[in-house]
């Protein structure tokens, strides 16, 4: 078991494409750290270079202390799982586990032992004698792990190691790659694109977006799930974390007072601050006459409204999953201030009705339109 940390790290390759810069991240001793972000944001740049497959251009890479950045990927005692976990086709099972050990000349007890046990974690044992053709899915992504496991290493390294898995079957390997992370404690990197993935299965979880030059950082925020949800830093974060993803509604708050009146779209709206925010009145007075985001994630709406303020506008389109159910509205005026409230399924409102809508004030989140900062009061 080991730290995996990366320390300004910055790659840009051959043809001047900048991957990666500034990026400083700790994977804590046994941890499961998912990176996301968007196609081409540099995750798989990143794992590849803790595994050794990708040289540095700035910063080092240290697994338990001990500097890897000029180590050969052999050197390094990482175990990388991808998504194109290619077995042996003519091996069976067991022979696929064991094929790295034996190159390694290591003794065949010892290999036997290491193969059945982390076949029998790995629920294994009645395939062991199958070959890969014969299997599920779900069973060769299980022998791929096995393959990573019998290695013992420091740290594993995962990129979509799900994603050619049905949904079904994807959630239940979620689940089980979690559990096998508690059992065996082994620091984990995974890499993912899919924001809900992230959010299920790591301890923290970092956010990354492209960068354009070395000024920049890939690394947005990295934290709890529950805190990159609550407290995402800036606009990029509230966007991405999240589904249906955050509303993100311009305002000009024009008066003062214990309401944020503010013209939205041009039409005048009046939302209640809490008395919190009505406290942080130096912070608010700022942005009066100034343009402002406010952040209100679908379930941050309140409808019927209880409040005295809200937004008006027209039912566009409703949608009913069961549990949950979606109210679609713009705002006047503007078609980007497309809108997604969560609502009570029981008071659906009808398609082309008047709507006022309130907002749950505590819940919302409020951005400089300049820097894309969050602004706390
Ligand atoms: N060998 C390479 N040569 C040049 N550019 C590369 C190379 N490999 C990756 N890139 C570029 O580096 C950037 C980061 O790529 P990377 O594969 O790390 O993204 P990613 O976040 O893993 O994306 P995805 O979710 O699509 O897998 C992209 O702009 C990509 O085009
Ligand atoms: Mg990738």
């Amino acid at each position: 078991m080991a730290t995996l940390s990366f320390q300004s790290v910055g790659k840009r390759f051959g043809d001047g494409t900048l991957a990666l810069s500034r990026v400083d991240l700790d994977v804590k001793d046994g941890e499961f750290l998912v990176l996301v972000g968007p196609s081409g944001c540099g995750k798989s740049t990143l794992l590849r270079s803790a595994a050794g497959l990708e040289t540095l251009t700035e910063g080092r890479i240290a697994i338990g202390g001990r500097d890897v950045t000029d180590l050969g990927p052999g050197d390094r005692d990482i175990a990388m799982v991808f998504q194109n976990y290619a077995l042996y086709p003519h091996m069976d099972v067991y022979e696929n586990m064991a094929f790295g050990l034996g190159q390694r000349k290591i003794p065949k007890d010892i290999i036997r032992q290491k193969v059945e046990q982390a076949a029998r974690t790995l629920d294994l044992m009645p395939y062991i004698h199958k070959k890969p053709g014969t299997l599920s899915g779900g069973q060769r992504q299980r022998v791929a792990m096995g393959r990573a496991i019998v290695r013992d290493p420091q740290c594993f390294l995962m990129d979509e190691p799900l994603s050619n898995l049905d949904a079904k079957l994807r959630v239940q390997m979620r689940a089980e790659l979690k559990l096998l992370n508690a059992r065996l404690g082994v620091t984990t990197l995974y890499v993912t694109h899919d924001q809900v993935e992230a959010m299920t299965m790591g301890d923290r979880v970092a956010v990354l977006r492209p960068v354009s030059d070395e000024s920049q950082s890939n690394l947005q925020q990295c934290a709890a799930p529950r805190e990159l949800y609550e407290k995402p830093v800036n606009l990029f974060v509230a966007g991405f974390i999240g589904s249906p993803a955050m509303n993100f509604i311009t305002v000009r708050p024009v008066r003062k007072g214990k309401t944020l009146r503010c013209t939205i779209a041009g039409t005048d709206m009046t939302l209640p601050l809490t008395p919190q925010q009505a406290a942080a009145r130096p912070f608010l007075d700022q942005w009066i006459d100034r343009d402002l985001i406010l952040g209100v994630r679908p379930e941050a709406f309140l409808y019927p409204n209880p409040t005295s303020g809200g937004l008006r506008s027209e039912v566009l389109i409703t949608e009913m999953t069961g549990a949950d159910a979606y109210v679609f509205f713009e705002l006047r005026g503007t078609a980007s201030n497309r809108i997604t409230a969560r609502i009570d399924p029981r008071h659906l409102p009808e398609r082309g009705a008047a709507l006022e809508i309130g907002v749950d004030m505590e819940r919302v989140h409020f951005f400089d339109p300049g820097s894309g900062l969050a602004l706390r009061g």
